[in-house]
């Protein structure tokens, strides 16, 4: 795969994660090695991998993030589900991606791998705008660089953040210091049943690209300030 392909077919990968085929804990490394590349601030890296491999552990997880999905994420406004879009084949992808979702919540339990993304030496709780900037994109392009390396090697992964809301009893089940190392990411990691991915629908170029300077004409997203804030 050239870089294109494998940076327009790293799927969220849900429904496809094979739980028969152990994940060599050689090819985890390999692909945090390769994630260790990403730039961060100040060249410091931050980033930490958590590799949950103990199944007992990785239920403890699942458990948390279910009890969130199930218990306030599918009724709330944001589920996936109930992203309204302007055309039904956007209402289509949707629902299948919240299917995908669900599915998810109640398999990642079987999962071989959970990796945990964190930064350490800092909380963000209430942080400027440019310590959020500076510390927490130190820690994405690591964390989606981690998820490419995984494509590249026939694994499938899938960005998520639900557990963090119950952030503090993840950091209580597997020691990480609550108060300096701060979870940013909870994947999935396992083989994928079939390698071919394809590209997804997204917006289109025209639409998100601002020509010197914002351009007020151009679509928007709902505003999820009041969320944010909270
Ligand atoms: C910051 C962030 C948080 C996400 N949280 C979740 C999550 O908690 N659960 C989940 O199933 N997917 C989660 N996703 C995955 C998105 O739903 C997924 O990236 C999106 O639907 C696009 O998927 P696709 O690339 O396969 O089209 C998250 C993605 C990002 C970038």
């Amino acid at each position: 795969m050239d870089a294109d392909e494998v940076l327009t077919t790293t799927r969220a990968v849900r429904r496809r994660l094979d739980p028969s085929r152990p994940v060599p804990l050689e090819l985890i490394r390999d692909c945090i090695d390769v994630a260790l590349q990403a730039p961060a601030g100040s060249n410091l890296p931050r980033t930490r991998f958590v590799v949950v491999r103990d199944p007992v552990l990785r239920k403890g997880l699942a458990d948390l993030y279910t009890e969130v999905y199930e218990g306030t994420y599918r009724e709330s406004e944001g589920y996936i589900g109930k992203v309204a879009t302007d055309d039904a084949s956007g209402a289509r992808t949707q629902e299948r991606s919240a299917r995908s979702a669900d599915a998810l919540a109640s398999a990642l339990h079987e999962v071989d791998t959970i990796v945990i993304t964190c930064l350490e030496g800092a909380r963000l709780d209430g942080a400027s705008a440019m310590a959020n900037a500076s510390l927490l994109g130190g820690v994405l392009p690591a964390t989606w660089s981690f998820m490419l390396a995984a494509r590249a090697r026939g694994l499938g992964t899938c960005w998520t953040t639900m557990h963090m809301a119950r952030e503090r009893d993840a950091a209580e089940l597997l020691g990480i210091p609550f108060d300096r190392v701060q979870q940013v990411c909870l994947t999935p990691v396992a083989f994928t049943t079939g390698e071919k991915f394809g590209r997804a629908r997204r917006p289109a170029v025209d639409d998100v690209l601002h020509l010197d300077g914002w351009d007020a004409s151009l679509p928007s997203v709902p505003d999820v300030r009041g969320l944010a804030a909270r």
